[in-house]
């Protein structure tokens, strides 16, 4: 038994950004609208021929660039005020997770009032939510597709899930061209969060069939053409493949959840700011390992699927090779290690440890997982062994 819900419109092709005005008209969104984006991307110059476009068409467009790589609740609350001055009736996201994750908080705090936390905590119902249009600008978080929303507090550096169906876009439109620009850097750690929401969505104990077919697709997909959207990253078809493989993760953990590696990556992005992949990045082959040893033969499937492994290899050689093949393949996208970041300090692990305990995806991890184990991934990963 199990529900499978998604109601976003997709548009997925080269050039299909050019189609936009006749997309939002044929879909009834407003002609008024608030654009969240991220300064990056506007300097990227990805946004004003979108404007310029859009304008021609008849369409009023208010720029807010509050968003912060780690988004802000006091940002949303300042989109949503400036939602409701502009007369905004629909909010169009270009950009990463960042933007579109604050886009989708705008939208609700607009239409229901309150604050992030208070919808987090579960104090105010997600009633109404304006409708929201998402051009994802990098491929990692599918963020255009999930019903979720993660944004910090900043009083607390607590990181807050928002979810509810009501909080999925109502449209998203990918384009791979848009995503040719993007550093080297932010491809690695993009990409990388999304082989673990095709990874955590696929083993997590709330997953569907449904689910396991997107999170199927998407691993072999990604593993292959990240590396090459990281090292010549003017390559159309490895873009292509990387926002494909994205938004089938996004479709794989938005019908389902995230779990360990993102609890940890949670806590690590709340309390230093870390980039949302790399933290993935740094505790995905750990918490591999951990989870293998309770479900080796997921995990050899698993090791298969990504073709670290082959038919021929015994369970116990295929995991061997899953946990090895994953951080090799990270090293190799210069991705670093936990010590290597900045301002990462082993004091802190208890903190970590409590944050990613208190973490609403812990319980959906494969393998039952406490605060003595997440301190163990934490150690392990320091000590890169
Ligand atoms: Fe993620």
């Amino acid at each position: 038994m199990f529900t499978y819900h998604m109601d976003t419109h997709i548009e997925f092709g080269t050039g299909k950004v050019r189609e936009l005005a006749d997309i939002l008209r044929h879909h009834d969104i407003p002609p008024r609208l608030l654009v969240v984006t991220d300064s990056g991307v506007v300097h990227a110059g990805l946004v004003q021929p979108i404007l310029d476009n859009l304008s021609t068409e008849g369409y009023t467009c208010t720029l807010f660039t509050h968003v912060q790589p780690n988004p802000r609740d006091e940002d949303c609350m300042l989109g949503a005020r400036q939602f409701a001055e502009t007369g905004a009736a629909a909010i169009l996201a270009i950009g990463g997770g960042s933007a579109m994750d604050t886009a989708k908080t705008i939208a609700l705090l607009a239409a229901s009032g309150g604050t992030p936390a208070q919808y987090a905590d579960g104090h105010l119902s997600y009633a109404a939510v304006h409708p929201v249009v998402c051009i994802p600008t990098t491929a990692g978080t599918g963020s255009e597709v999930t019903r979720s929303a993660v944004i910090t507090e900043s009083s607390t550096h607590r990181k807050m899930t928002l979810k509810h169906a009501r909080l999925r876009p109502r449209l998203a439109i990918l384009d791979p061209q848009l995503t040719l620009t993007v550093p080297p850097s932010v491809t690695a750690a993009t990409g990388v969060d999304a082989l673990v929401h095709a990874i955590e969505g696929y083993t997590c104990t709330v997953s569907t069939p449904i689910s396991k077919a997107f999170g199927q697709a998407a691993m072999p997909k990604i593993v292959a053409a990240l590396p090459t959207a990281v090292s010549d990253g003017n390559n159309l078809a490895a873009r292509e493949d990387m926002l494909l493989g994205s938004l089938l993760a996004g479709l794989c953990f938005g019908n389902a959840d995230v779990a360990a590696v993102h609890c940890l990556a949670e806590a690590l992005g709340g309390l230093y700011d870390t980039p949302h992949g790399v933290a993935n990045a740094v505790f995905l082959p750990y918490v591999l390992r951990y989870n293998a040893e309770g479900e080796p033969r997921l995990h050899a499937h698993l090791a298969r699927l990504m073709k670290f492994a082959t038919e021929e290899d015994s369970d116990e050689e295929a995991v061997l090779k899953l946990v090895n093949g994953v951080a090799t393949w990270t090293r190799k996208l210069g991705i670093p290690t936990l010590r290597a970041l900045k301002d990462v300090r082993r004091e802190d692990f208890d903190q970590l440890v409590e944050l990613a305990f208190a973490n609403g995806s812990n319980p959906s991890n494969v393998r039952p997982i406490g605060k003595s184990e997440y301190r163990t991934i934490l150690e392990n990963a320091w000590n890169d062994q």
